[in-house]
């Protein structure tokens, strides 16, 4: 194994898992999850962030009913219920602004 620092001091991982339509338990890509990956990414390209935040999609995070689910490194914040209008405060978080 190979390690190394990670070029990026931050990392948000955003649930996107979908489960089959008609699934007794909810998902985040039915809540928006891919869409909210997108345009958290495009914030921090837009924003010119590229070197302080890195955001990936993530798996199932256990907390589907709470969804759209995400996790910040590296507090290691868990955030739930995230909307559209909670973005820019992720951001502002792991910037420090
Ligand atoms: S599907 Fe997103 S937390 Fe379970």
């Amino acid at each position: 194994m190979l390690k190394f620092p990670a070029p990026f001091p931050n990392a948000i991982f955003v649930c996107t898992h979908k489960r089959p339509d008609g699934h007794p338990k909810p998902c985040c890509a039915d809540r928006g999850g891919r869409q909210l990956r997108e345009e958290l990414r495009e914030m921090v390209k837009e924003k010119g962030l590229e070197g302080q935040i890195r955001v990936f999609t993530s798996g199932c995070l256990g907390g589907c009913e709470k969804g759209v689910m995400a996790v910040k490194y590296p507090d290691g914040e868990l955030m739930m219920s995230v909307g559209k209008e909670d973005l820019q405060q992720i951001l502002d978080d792991a910037t420090g602004d």
